[in-house]
């Protein structure tokens, strides 16, 4: 039987380093209710592979809510206010989604955080998401606040330099990190998800990242 929630020490918060901290299972409570937002969502803005800049097709299959959505094509990547596939704005931040961010946020040390963006990633076996920093927002004392649904992942956590050796550490169903400050630049990634069936979810990985781009 696989295990969806942290268990025995992982179960407790951790700070990762200064302005990051590991929120386990903050959002456990509220799964169902992310769920169905993010139903309505992905019906208003369907998910879908992005190309970058080099012409790469992404594995990780995305959609966005809020003000602005991240995207990505040959051009680069941007925020962009409207979602390109259908040039309507993209669908609104739902109220449940802002105050969630803003209260992990605050735990970790950054009040008052109000994201314009939430950008959703959907994750399926042997789907990853390679070292990168998140740097096209306009603000960086605003935090990232990243919430995990459904199977679990391995989250790489590195330095402020790609080739920093990066730290593997398990995100479970309902995790939440945040990281701003000295740590908003830090090198991050997901190693390929692993096989499984989540009892909400089925074979995915759901992240939320919630982000000032304004
Ligand atoms: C991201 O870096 O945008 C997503 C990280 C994750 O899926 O946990
Ligand atoms: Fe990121």
């Amino acid at each position: 039987m696989q295990d969806f929630f942290a268990d025995g020490p992982e179960r407790k918060d951790e700070k990762l380093d200064e302005g990051a901290l590991l929120l386990r299972g903050f959002a456990e409570g509220m799964a169902a209710d992310l769920l169905a937002e993010i139903d309505r969502i992905a019906a208003a803005a369907p998910f879908r592979h992005l190309v970058t800049p080099g012409g790469f097709r992404m594995s990780v299959a995305m959609t966005n809510c809020g003000d602005f959505g991240w995207v990505s094509d040959r051009r680069g990547y941007r925020y962009d206010p409207q979602d390109p596939e259908s040039g309507r704005p993209w669908p609104p931040m739902p109220p449940l989604f802002l105050d969630l961010a803003t209260r992990a946020a605050a735990m970790a040390g950054f009040p008052g955080f109000h994201a314009d963006v939430c950008l959703i990633n959907c994750y399926t076996p042997g789907t990853r998401l390679t070292l990168h920093q998140d740097k096209d927002e306009g603000d960086f004392t605003q935090p990232i606040v990243s919430i995990s649904l459904g199977l679990p992942a391995v989250f790489l956590w590195g330095g402020l330099a790609r080739t920093d050796k990066a730290r593997r550490i398990p995100l479970y169903h309902g995790d939440v990190v945040v990281w701003g400050g000295k740590s908003r630049l830090r090198y991050h990634g997901i190693a390929p998800l692993k096989e499984g069936s989540h009892p909400l979810l089925g074979a995915r990985r759901l992240n939320l990242t919630f982000r000032r781009a304004r």
